[in-house]
Formats: C-alpha cells, structure tokens, sequence
C-alpha cells in the first residue's frame, strides 16, 4: 500500500515537471531554460560565413543563449523554409545573411510578426520590420576595389591610357540577388565614371557572377577572354572568390600578374595571391568586429534595452531604389584597401589570416619574420 502511494507520487511529480518544461519550451526556450536564438546563412562555401557561424555562436552561447543555426546551400526556398522552422522551434532572436533580399521578406516578415527580433547580417533584407542592418560601409568597398585597379593602371596621370588608346577594363559584380552588390558596383562606378566619361578607360564587358560562385567567374572570364581575343588591361572584380575564378581563366592566357584586378574579403587565398603579385587589391572587412556587433545587439534587442550608435537609413538609398518605402536601424562599420604593401600588417600581424596561409608556396627567403 505504502509502495503504491510513492509510486503514485513519484509519477504526479513526472508529470509536474514536464509540464513546468513544456511551459519553458513554449516560450521560446529549450528544455534548458535558455533562450533560443537561429542564425540563417545563404551558404558556407564563401569562406567567410563559417568563421562567422563560430564567432556569433561562441559569443551568443556565452551571453547563455541557445544557438540553432542552418545553412541553405544557395537555396531561396529553402533559407525560407529554415527560418520558418526556426521561429516554430521558438526562436526570439534570428540573425540571417541571405541569399536573396527580396525573396527572403516573406519568412522574415512573418518572423517579425510572431514578435522575433531580425538582423539583417551583411546582407540587407528589403523590409522595414528588421530589428536592425549590421554591414560594413559596401559602397565604400566598392569604391577602393576600382581605385585599386585604377592606381595599378597608373590612373590618374597615365601616358599610357589616353582617349585614342583607352585601358579595356572588365567589371564583374556579385550575384544579382545580394543587395551588396549592387552597393559595390554603385561605389565602383563612381570612381569609374569620370574615366569613362574622359574616354581614357572603357568598359568592354560588365557581368553578374550568379551565387558569388568561383566557377561560374571561371567561365564568365574564359568567354570574356575569347571574345575580346585576350585584349583586356584591368578587372574589377567584386570578391576575392570570384577573382580568384576570373585569374585561373586569365592564367591559362598569360594574363595572371600582368593585368591588375580587385577582389574583397582579404581571404586566405585571396591574400596569398596578393602576395604572389597576382591578385592586386582586397578589401579588408573586420568580421571580428561584425560578429560581436551583431551578438550584442541581438542581446540588447531581446532585453529590451536601447542599442546605441545606430542610425536610420531609407530603403530607397540602401537599396538604391526610389521605390521603396521605409527605414531601417543601421550600423557601418569601416573597410579597408589591403595590396602588396600592407597585407602583412593589416592582414597578418593582426592575426586575420595565418601566416603559412598567407605564404603559402612563397620560399622562405622570400617571407618576412614570422610575427
Ligand atoms: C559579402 C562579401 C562576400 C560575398 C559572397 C557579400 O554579401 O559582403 O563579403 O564575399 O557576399 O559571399
């Protein structure tokens, strides 16, 4: 008799405790009691993005948060799909770099609705219901991308590049579908055009690199090559991956190291090639800093307190479309020009990129001293 009453009690108190955690789970935190934040990536084959992963998820599992992140393999359909099942697993908090940023308003938006905190990491989602857009200043990167490539051309001040004898110079943008991209071309334009328009440059080719997809730069730069019969004299590039295409397609023509052009992201490889003579500028963004910004803001926002140092921006001028209605809370953070002759300070000493990474293949008599 006495068993029965423990065993009685011993099972009530079963069912106490897992309606006390289902009551937990329910409002947005795990069987842990810990709040639920997702992080939503386009992809991880930029190299940069799972870095990113490891910095936002060490730093948001500090500040005690539980971390559920997914990856969409260049999937529209898919980045929605995940964040839809992130905010039905009871996320408070998402952080998504999309691969679309007109496509991915539609589980964003929902998400907003169902009281979730957005930031739009890098990558501008084009709503108004994002808590927040953390980025770096995109047209300025854009804009050091084509000085760059300018200065190696000797511009301003050439003899060489003259109205009867313009620098053919090929630009290829990032995938159609990143906001950013068209931030870049927009600041490699502004320093192209007075070029262009003294006729000392001509564009003989201007391209969109579907993905950011190396391959794809590969193959958009070899019909480039065929059809201009290897006559180019500059690229603008707008990442270090497809730069990287771009060159293996200028190598196969002797054109690697000779004709100058851009990339960003200062990547390993990017920055290895820089030290190899045959990339010629990257563009250095801190993601040490993007990482944390954008960890700490998500804290403040599901806290509710201010987060300062944010300013408003339209959509109209972040997307460089009159059309579109609506503000939204940016941060910008600083980028800058990494070549030949600041790569190992910038880049190396700083600890960004490995030193054997970066000297990869270069003779040790070549190298300077390990930092
Ligand atoms: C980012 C770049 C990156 C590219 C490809 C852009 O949105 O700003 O840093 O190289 O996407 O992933």
């Amino acid at each position: 008799m006495k068993s029965k009453r423990i065993l009685m009690t011993f099972f009530s108190l079963i069912v106490i405790a897992s309606i006390a955690l289902a009551g937990c789970t329910g409002g947005g935190s795990s069987a842990t009691g810990k709040v639920k934040i997702g992080l939503s990536f386009s992809d991880f084959a930029t190299e940069r993005w799972k870095n990113e992963e490891k910095l936002m998820r060490d730093l948001l599992e500090k500040k005690g948060y539980e971390v559920i992140s997914q990856e969409a393999n260049h999937d529209v359909k898919l980045q929605n799909d995940q964040i839809d099942n992130m905010v039905s697993q009871g996320v408070k908090g998402l952080i998504v770099v999309a691969e679309d940023g007109d496509a991915a308003v539609t589980s964003v938006d929902k998400a907003a609705d169902a009281g979730v905190k957005v930031i739009a990491y890098d990558r501008l989602i084009k709503t108004s219901k994002i808590a927040a857009y953390l980025s770096f200043d995109n047209v300025e990167v854009g804009r050091q991308q084509a000085m760059g490539v300018m200065t190696a051309l000797g511009l301003p001040g050439s003899t060489t590049w003259t109205k009867a004898n313009p620098a053919k110079v090929v630009q290829l943008a990032g995938s159609p579908t990143d906001n950013n991209a068209t931030l870049f071309t927009k600041g490699q334009t502004e320093v192209l055009k007075p070029y262009i328009d003294s006729g000392v440059i001509k564009i003989v080719a201007q391209q969109g690199i579907d993905n950011w997809d190396p391959a794809n730069a590969l193959k958009a730069m070899e019909n480039i090559l065929s059809a201009q019969n290897n006559k180019i004299d500059a690229v603008v590039a707008s990442n270090d991956g497809t730069a990287l295409g771009a060159l293996q397609a200028m190598k196969a023509q002797g054109l690697a190291g000779k004709v100058p052009i851009s990339g960003q992201d200062a990547t390993a490889d990017g920055s290895n090639s820089i030290v190899k003579g045959e990339l010629t500028v990257s563009i250095m963004k801190d993601i040490r800093l993007l990482s944390p910004l954008a960890t700490d803001t998500m804290d403040k926002l599901i806290q509710g307190q201010p987060v300062d140092g944010m300013k408003n921006f339209s959509l109209a001028d972040l997307t460089v479309d009159p059309s579109k209605t609506g503000d939204v809370p940016c941060v910008f953070l600083k980028v800058q020009q990494v070549n030949k002759d600041n790569v190992f300070d910038l880049v190396v000493k700083s600890g960004f990129q490995a030193y054997d990474d970066v000297y990869r293949d270069i003779p040790e008599a070549q190298r300077p001293a390990k930092p």
